[in-house]
Order: structure tokens, then C-alpha cells, then sequence
């Protein structure tokens, strides 16, 4: 477990908490009411603030989770919590203080993903595991299970529903014991489906026919407005040839760029590579 030097049981009314950038970020109003209603440091008050120790937390379980992982840089920070991001982080008092033993970083993402069928579509806000960490001396306990559960619970998604960025080989493995996830769908990203991901309404795609459709749409009315501004002026508008040119290069980059240019990864691969650089694939 990871001890810190100030008491987190006021933190954990439950065992496991949900963290949000909201949650971490001091107002300037509350830091000054915390500084005057204090005597002493008031440089260091606001470090007692609820907000300010769970940024720490945070900080220190990432760069934990990262050097588990052997990742150059960590993938949680409390500066890096986005909006569309949450963190579990669990604790208990099986040391007969409280401290924390895990953290699960999920969010959500717009991705351009591969189906079963090889063709290229593009899901919004799909459910993604991004960081996930149990301390050393409680591995292989069944804390990460009941973190993932808890987390599963709360956000309202099933585990076959999630894509996972660039798992670690224990991570492949706790998918494949509690969820009986091992077929994977190749992807030309660093994230890692698995089979039946695509099935039911949950996900929202839009196929590359669509895509181009929308994309044809767009170029037919920019076409359209040159032809009019060009009968207009009477000169050629090469700003808008440019723009027609940018919009389909644009579409064809990211639906076939990815497939050219990058390795189309597995996950029972280690090669799978990108944001999450390993500096070396211990796991
Ligand atoms: N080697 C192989 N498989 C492992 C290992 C290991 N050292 N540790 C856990 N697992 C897998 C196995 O399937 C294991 O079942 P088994 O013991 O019967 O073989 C199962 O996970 C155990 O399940 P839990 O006890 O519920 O999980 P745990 O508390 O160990 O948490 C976690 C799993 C988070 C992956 C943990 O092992 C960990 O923190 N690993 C280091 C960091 C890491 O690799 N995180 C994932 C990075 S990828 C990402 O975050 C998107």
C-alpha cells in the first residue's frame, strides 16, 4: 500500500472514491477563506485542502502505475484530468492505517476503430481503460477485480464494451481470467478491442461509406459555392479548389493513413506501441 504523510481515511467514506478534475483543482475563494481562517504557514496550509491531497495522490499512484508499467512519462497526473475522465482510487485499512492500494483511470474517446469485418468506423465516446494500478503487495489479491467492478458499476459499461490503451500483459490476462475477454480485434491504433464490441446499440458508429458520403456532401457544396463565386468574380477561386482537396486528403488520411503508415497491432502482441511509449515491456 502507499502511505502518505497526512491522514486520507476523511478522504474514503467509502473504500473506493471517484476523483474528477473538479474535485482537484482549489478555487482561488476557497484557498483564501482556508488561508485566513488558519494562523501559521499559510504557504502551506492550502496543502491540508481535501483537493490538494488527492492531486497528490494522484500524481504519486500515476507515477507508480507508469514505473509498474515501465513508462517514460506517467499517464496520470492530477494537471492531466480532463473532463471526460474519472479516477477510482481504492484504499483500505488492512495496515491498520488507511492507505491507498489502487487506481483506475477510464474516460471516454472519439476513435476511428477497425471492426471484424476489417472496415474502418468511427466511434464517439467510446468507454476506454486508460490507467490502471494496484500497489505490488496487494497484486493478485482480487483488489483489481473489485476495483474494475466497482468502476463498471458506476460508469454503467460492460467490460466487453471497453477498449483499453496499449494494455500490459497482466492487464491482457486480468481481462482474460474475470471476463473471459482473449479474442481481440486488430486495431490500427494503440487501443485493444475485443470481440463483441461492436455488437448491440451501445456503441455509435458511423461507417466509412458514411464518412465519405458526408465528406462528398461537403466538397459537392464547397464546389458548388466556387462555381457561384467564380460566375460572380469571374476569376477562379483557388482557395476553395484547396479546400475541396484538404477536406477528401483529410478523410482518406485518417481512414486509410493509419492502415498504410502504422502496423496494424494485436493484442497478444508487444509491439503495440504510441502515447503510452514503454521504455522497456516488463509487463
Ligand atoms: N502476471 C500475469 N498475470 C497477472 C499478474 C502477473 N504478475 N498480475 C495479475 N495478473 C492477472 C492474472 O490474470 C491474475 O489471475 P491469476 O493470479 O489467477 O493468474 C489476475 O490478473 C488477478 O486479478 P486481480 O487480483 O483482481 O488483479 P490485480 O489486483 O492483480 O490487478 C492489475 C490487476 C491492475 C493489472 C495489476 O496486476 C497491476 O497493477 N499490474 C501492474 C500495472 C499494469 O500492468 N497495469 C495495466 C496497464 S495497461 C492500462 O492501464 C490500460
Amino acid at each position: 500500500m502507499v502511505d502518505f504523510g497526512f491522514d486520507i481515511k476523511h478522504l474514503f467514506p467509502q473504500p473506493i472514491i471517484r476523483v474528477q478534475p473538479h474535485s482537484l483543482r482549489p478555487k482561488i475563494t476557497q484557498l483564501q477563506h482556508h488561508h485566513c481562517s488558519l494562523t501559521g504557514n499559510p504557504q502551506r496550509r492550502h496543502l491540508t485542502l481535501p483537493s490538494c491531497q488527492l492531486s497528490q495522490i494522484l500524481d504519486v499512484m500515476g507515477k507508480l502505475s507508469a514505473d509498474a508499467q515501465g513508462l517514460r512519462h506517467p499517464v496520470t497526473t492530477a494537471d492531466k484530468l480532463t473532463a471526460d475522465q474519472v479516477v477510482y482510487l481504492m484504499a483500505d485499512e488492512a495496515a491498520g492505517h488507511w492507505a491507498i492500494t489502487g487506481l483506475l483511470k477510464v474516460g471516454t474517446k472519439d476513435l476511428f476503430l477497425f471492426d471484424q469485418e476489417g472496415c474502418c468506423r468511427r466511434a464517439n465516446q467510446t468507454p476506454a481503460i486508460l490507467d490502471f494500478y494496484v500497489h505490488e503487495s496487494r497484486q493478485r489479491c482480487g483488489q483489481g477485480k473489485l476495483l474494475f467492478e466497482w468502476m463498471l458499476e458506476q460508469q454503467g459499461w460492460s467490460a466487453r464494451k471497453c477498449s483499453v490503451d496499449r494494455p500490459s500483459k497482466k492487464l491482457l490476462a486480468f481481462m482474460g481470467k474475470h471476463y473471459g475477454l482473449v479474442r481481440t480485434i486488430p486495431q490500427g491504433n494503440n487501443f485493444v478491442l475485443y470481440e463483441g464490441f461492436f455488437d448491440g446499440p451501445i456503441t455509435k458508429c458511423n461507417t466509412v461509406r458514411e464518412l465519405q458520403a458526408t465528406s462528398r456532401f461537403r466538397s459537392q457544396s464547397l464546389a458548388r459555392d466556387q462555381t457561384q463565386l467564380s460566375i460572380r468574380n469571374g476569376a477562379h477561386s483557388g482557395h476553395f479548389r484547396r479546400a475541396i482537396a484538404n477536406q477528401e486528403s483529410e478523410l482518406k488520411t485518417s481512414l486509410h493513413g493509419r492502415r498504410r503508415n502504422e502496423p496494424r497491432t494485436f493484442a497478444s502482441t508487444t509491439c503495440i506501441q504510441g502515447s503510452r511509449g514503454r521504455s522497456s515491456d516488463h509487463n
